[in-house]
């Protein structure tokens, strides 16, 4: 609860931007997939004040009832149709071998936010390790197969401990946030801020690919049969703003700012950055 204190003290001092957008927020949130993912997200989103739709191959199991009385705050489950019908924002969180089966069994999705974040299907190679199936990314495949909605990967790059408790990590877990919808990437910048995590831009949606290929690296001490994993988190480092390094070629007029009409503006929700050393 403490926390919980803290952290809206930090969205109500530090994030303007984030406080005008809450008051637009978008009231209706899919969780697709009851899982692990699922199962994190959906709690988090009601707590949040979102209202939370599961869908799901079996929404009244015993298993999804249980879920959703224990998510409460007016939570329910449906059809995985009938549940991204009735949201504005529908979170992608199944098998990775089942999205593309789900999403064409889906209704109409245009204008909706969709977050990917699945990782891609994968085999295990000769060698023992992950090999991706396809080249594209799963956001791509689903921008691909849904010309109208907007999609965005997101939330794919940390397991789903951070989204229980995003301090698991000792530090702000950065949300590398992709996708071709500049509007669409700020809403969900918005919900990681939310939630506890630091959005950062990550891009146009083609950049899902690398983002979904670090789960072959987190995967890899599983592979070799190994008791102990690994961790890793994306931070915000002010390493090239105390060094004056630019990254680029300079003219004039400064660096070149590619996708700059894509490029969002989030809420800055961990503070001022850190002081450079000389400071
Ligand atoms: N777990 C993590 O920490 C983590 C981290 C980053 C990314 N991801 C990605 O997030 C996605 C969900 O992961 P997860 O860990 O939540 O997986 P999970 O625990 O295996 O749950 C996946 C859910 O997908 C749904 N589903 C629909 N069709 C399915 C089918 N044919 N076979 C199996 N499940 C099916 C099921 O929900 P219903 O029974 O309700 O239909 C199931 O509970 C995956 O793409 C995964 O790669 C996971």
């Amino acid at each position: 609860m403490a926390r919980r204190i803290l952290f809206s003290l930090l969205l109500i001092l530090g994030a303007g931007a984030a406080s005008e957008a809450s008051s637009a927020k978008l009231e209706t949130i899919a969780v697709l997939g009851t899982g692990d993912m699922g199962d994190s997200f959906g709690p988090r989103f009601a707590d949040l004040g979102y209202h939370v739709i599961y869908g799901s191959r079996s929404p009244d199991s015993e298993r999804v009832v249980n879920l959703v009385n224990s998510t409460g705050r007016g939570a329910s489950a449906d059809t995985y149709a009938d549940a991204a019908a009735a949201a504005d924002i529908v979170l992608v969180a199944v098998a990775s071998h089942a999205v593309e089966q789900i999403i064409d069994g889906l209704g109409e999705l245009d204008g909706k936010v969709i977050i990917d974040l699945n990782w891609p299907p994968t085999r295990i190679a000769d060698d023992g390790y992950e090999e991706r199936l396809t080249d594209i990314s799963v956001a791509e495949r689903i921008q691909e197969m849904r010309p109208k909605a907007l999609v965005v990967k997101a939330f794919g790059t940390m397991a789903s401990n951070v989204i229980d408790d995003p301090h698991v990590a000792g530090g702000p877990v950065t949300a590398p946030i992709a996708s071709d919808h500049r509007q669409a990437k700020e809403t969900v910048a918005r919900i990681a801020a939310e939630l506890g995590l630091d959005p950062v831009d990550a891009g146009p949606l083609r950049m899902a690919r690398y983002l979904e290929s670090l789960m072959m690296l987190y995967l890899i001490p599983h592979n070799q049969g190994r008791q102990e994993g690994w961790d890793f988190y994306f931070r915000r480092s002010n390493y090239w703003a105390c060094n004056a390094y630019t990254g680029g070629e300079l003219d004039e007029t400064g660096p070149t700012i590619i996708d700059a009409g894509n490029l969002a503006e989030f809420p800055h929700t961990q503070g001022e950055p850190e002081p450079c050393p000389s400071e």
